[in-house]
């Protein structure tokens, strides 16, 4: 068996041309994210689809402070750091649309100790993952090109708070969507070394 054609299909594009998405395509790609699996048949997500100038500039102003304030803290010349975090707000505003992936506790169990807690957190982040590969899957399906952005996972109140959202709200994934730019060449897939990265038992 190989890898199905429609998982090959969903590269990570970064170039986009400047056509809208429509809404009722972006729905449709939360609904895709929407029916992945999750534990205990919970859906600790919620979607924030940002198609509006004024919406982009916040939060791409709200998670590029927090990123200055790291640099800086990091000793990062001021210069590079004014590079990195306008390269960042630009590839935010360049997108035709972005969707933000939030975690919240909701339909989670409750755990009295730390433990048990974390790994329950980290079972609806797993499910995160898996609602946003969708999202992406269904994007390449529909001819659209979507790039992963790793962003507010390291600052998700900056990003929460950029938006106004409900405190409960953590965003944890950001995908830029569009329609793919025709000039842009990603890298090539690497080959999958197969004996490195699994074994049978
Ligand atoms: C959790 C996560 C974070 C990522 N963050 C970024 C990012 O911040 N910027 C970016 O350009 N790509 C980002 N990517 C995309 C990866 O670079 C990309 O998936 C990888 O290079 C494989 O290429 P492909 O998606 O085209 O198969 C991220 C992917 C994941 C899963």
């Amino acid at each position: 068996m190989s890898v199905p054609g429609f998982l090959e299909a969903r590269r990570s594009i970064r170039a986009f041309t400047g056509e809208v998405v429509d809404r009722a395509t972006l729905d449709g790609l939360v609904e895709a994210a929407c029916i992945a699996p999750a534990p205990h048949h919970s859906r600790p997500w919620r979607f924030v689809v940002i198609d509006t100038d004024t919406a982009k500039a916040d939060l791409a102003t709200g998670m590029g402070e927090q990123w200055r304030a790291d640099l800086t803290a990091d000793g990062v010349s001021p210069a590079r750091v004014d590079e990195l975090v306008d390269a960042s707000h630009r590839k935010l505003m360049d997108a035709p649309a972005l969707v933000l992936a939030c975690l919240t506790w909701d339909g989670l169990d409750r755990y009295p100790d730390a433990a048990r807690q974390r790994a329950e957190w980290g079972m609806a982040l797993l499910s995160l993952g898996a609602a946003v590969e969708n999202l992406m899957v269904a994007a390449a399906a529909a001819g659209l090109a979507s790039c992963w952005v790793a962003a507010p996972i390291f600052c998700p109140e900056a990003a929460r708070d950029a938006l106004e959202l409900p405190e409960e709200w953590l965003p944890h994934a950001l995908v830029l969507v569009g329609h793919p730019d025709p000039e842009y060449v990603g890298r090539p897939r690497p080959p999958i070394p197969l004996d490195q990265l699994r074994e049978f038992r």
